[in-house]
């Protein structure tokens, strides 16, 4: 087992943790994650999840280099699907995921967090997309959604570059939310999951989907979609209880 679960508060708090190899990982974790955020998204105890890495010094380091040796084309082919569906797991999630990220998020470990819908950093922790200095591009959605979080220009910049970011720079471009000293990191991911957790779960839920899908559709497309998800919100007992709430100076009650 390589991924330590907790829930606090109706936060579920996934831990990757192989310290020896600064949290990177092999094909094993990247299961046990999928498997980890899927049963949390079905857990009705956890409505916020949070993903971090054990220690001190890293979040994930990346994909396992010294397997990745080992690989074919048809390994690697089958290793990267593999990073794929687990960044698709997460980014689809109904459920807010923040990547609390207390150190090295590097390659596949950048990419994993690039898929949270939040990135808080601590201030050691350092970004970078390495690929190219090992021959390789990014394979776990690197190139595809860096330029939408941090804008073209700096995702090449990153992507070519290959060199590491500290959590200031990534916080200038948008690439960390925000930026807490290490011992308060986890404390901060957890006051933000309690804001979004006073909030409706569908209204959160729907408008993490329409944020996701507008990214593949034209900007018509995209907001048809909005005002469907809008529309159908109506006359469930969420938005009832929300707009009533408001109506009667009282604070929304969503979860009980
Ligand atoms: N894969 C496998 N092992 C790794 C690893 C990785 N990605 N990153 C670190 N480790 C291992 C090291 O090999 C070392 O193990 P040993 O003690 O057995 O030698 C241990 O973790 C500690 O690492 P270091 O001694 O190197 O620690 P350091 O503090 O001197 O350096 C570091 C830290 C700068 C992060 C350095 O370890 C490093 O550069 N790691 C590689 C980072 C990287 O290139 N990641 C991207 C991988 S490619 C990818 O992820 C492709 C993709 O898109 C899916």
């Amino acid at each position: 087992m390589f991924i330590n679960r907790e829930i606090i508060d109706q936060v579920g708090i996934l831990t990757i943790d192989r310290q020896d190899a600064l949290n990177a990982v092999n094909p094993h974790i990247l299961k046990e994650l999928d498997q980890a955020v899927k049963d949390f998204i079905a857990d009705e105890n956890v409505g916020v999840i949070i993903l971090t890495g054990a220690g001190e010094k890293a979040f994930i380091a990346g994909a396992d280099i010294k397997l990745m040796q080992q690989l074919d084309t048809q390994g690697a082919l089958d290793f990267g699907k593999l990073g794929q569906e687990v960044t698709m797991t997460i980014e689809d999630s109904p459920k807010p995921v923040i990547a609390a990220v207390n150190g090295f998020a590097l390659g596949g470990g950048c990419e994993i967090s690039l898929a949270c819908h939040i990135r808080f950093a601590s201030e050691n922790a350092m970004f970078a997309q390495p690929e190219v200095k090992l021959g390789l591009i990014p394979g776990w959605g690197g190139t595809q959604r860096l330029p939408r979080i941090v804008g073209k220009g700096n995702a090449i910049e990153l992507i070519i570059g290959g060199h590491m970011i500290d959590a200031n720079e990534a916080l200038r471009i948008g690439l960390a939310n925000k930026v807490f000293p290490l011992d308060n990191l986890m404390n901060e991911a957890l006051k933000f999951a309690k804001l979004v957790l006073g909030n409706g779960p569908n209204s959160v839920a729907e408008s993490l989907h329409c944020i996701n899908e507008s990214a593949g559709h034209s900007l018509i497309e995209g907001l048809n979609l909005e005002v469907e998800a809008f529309s159908d919100l109506f006359g469930t007992d969420e938005t009832t209880e929300g707009l009533m709430a408001f109506v009667e100076k009282r604070k929304a009650d969503f979860r009980s």
